[in-house]
């Protein structure tokens, strides 16, 4: 693999998955791989989980890591060809993304939307700048439109608690009170359409995802008969895409209660985390015994020390 931008440069995901359970079975097993090899983890928005599980994985693996809190500690990035840097910004793209290759052996980036511009976000101008300009290969810890160890990691989890050969997944929308990327539910859709699931989509009129993921996959409007008989609900607040970056609804009937959840086949909850509480989901769900963020945040690590070992093998 030469570079981890979404499943499309995964040729094998079902097999990545079953490398990442195996790494997760014996975490040491190649401690050497990436001895003298270093991981350069560049932020541009916060994180929590991206930030520690991939230092933790490449850790497992033997490497070196460097954390570079852009946004906070770096010099502000021009990422426009031919700019007259007389404004704000004060280094381009073009000699940041060489530089840091010069230091690092992989470079992991994390990036936000704007929101604002549905056509800048989706041609993943920042992202694409990183791959252009970098002569090492590149790790996505979130772009603006995709989160792809945060679906490997959650296939990961429905394949450890999975109860039958097919389960139901449900993704569903909930309410939130600030806009949110579609980047979670996206790369969701995007991994879970290879994986041996059921596959449906819930969510109030207006959020639709882009067609380039959704299709094929069955939308349900009414959460309610979407929920009757999953075995797992995926949780999941985002902002418009057809009218792009806006709060259509903050409607709390869509939050996960006990309520919902007894409509399921004893269904597990999902949330990639950071959650609100008591917003998109219940007290009672969320730190309930069908409740499974903590074991997916666990398997960020292994999903992530999965995709550097076939990074560090290429
Ligand atoms: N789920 C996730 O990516 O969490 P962080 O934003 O804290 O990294």
């Amino acid at each position: 693999m030469k570079q981890f931008l979404s499943i499309n440069d995964v040729p094998d995901p079902s097999g990545l998955v079953q490398e990442a359970l195996a790494l997760k079975a014996d975490p040491f097993a190649f401690s050497h791989l990436g001895k003298h090899k270093t991981l350069g983890l560049v932020f541009l928005n916060p994180s929590l989980r991206t930030r520690m599980s991939t230092q933790r994985a490449a850790q497992n693996l033997g490497m070196d890591v460097m954390v570079l809190n852009m946004d906070k500690d770096g010099w502000q990035l021009e990422f426009e060809d031919g700019a007259i840097m007389n404004g704000s910004s004060q280094e381009h793209i073009k000699e940041a993304a060489a530089v840091i290759s010069q230091y690092c052996d992989v470079i992991g980036i994390r990036t936000f939307p704007s929101l604002q511009n549905r056509e800048e976000d989706y041609i993943e101008k920042i992202l694409g700048s990183f791959v252009k300009y970098a002569t090492v290969p590149v790790l996505s810890l979130e772009s603006a439109t995709l989160h792809p160890l945060q679906s490997l990691a959650d296939w990961l989890t429905i394949e450890e608690h999975k109860k039958r050969e097919v389960p139901k997944v449900v993704l569903s929308w909930a309410p939130h009170p600030r806009a949110l990327p579609q980047a979670v539910p996206n790369s969701f859709v995007q991994w879970l359409k290879a994986a041996p699931v059921e596959l449906v989509i819930t969510h109030p009129e207006g959020y639709e995802l882009s067609n380039e993921f959704t299709v094929g996959v069955p939308v349900e409007y009414d959460q309610n008969k979407a929920l009757v008989g999953a075995d797992f609900v995926y949780a999941k607040n985002w902002s418009s895409y057809n009218d792009y970056g806006k709060i259509l609804s903050t409607d709390s009937s869509w939050m996960i209660t006990e309520k919902k959840m007894a409509l399921t086949n004893q269904g597990a909850f999902m949330h990639c985390l950071p959650v609100r509480r008591n917003v998109i989901v219940a007290d009672q769900v969320l730190d309930g015994p069908n409740s499974l963020v903590i074991q997916q945040a666990e398997n960020r690590t292994y999903a992530a020390q999965a995709v550097l070992k076939r990074l560090l093998e290429k």
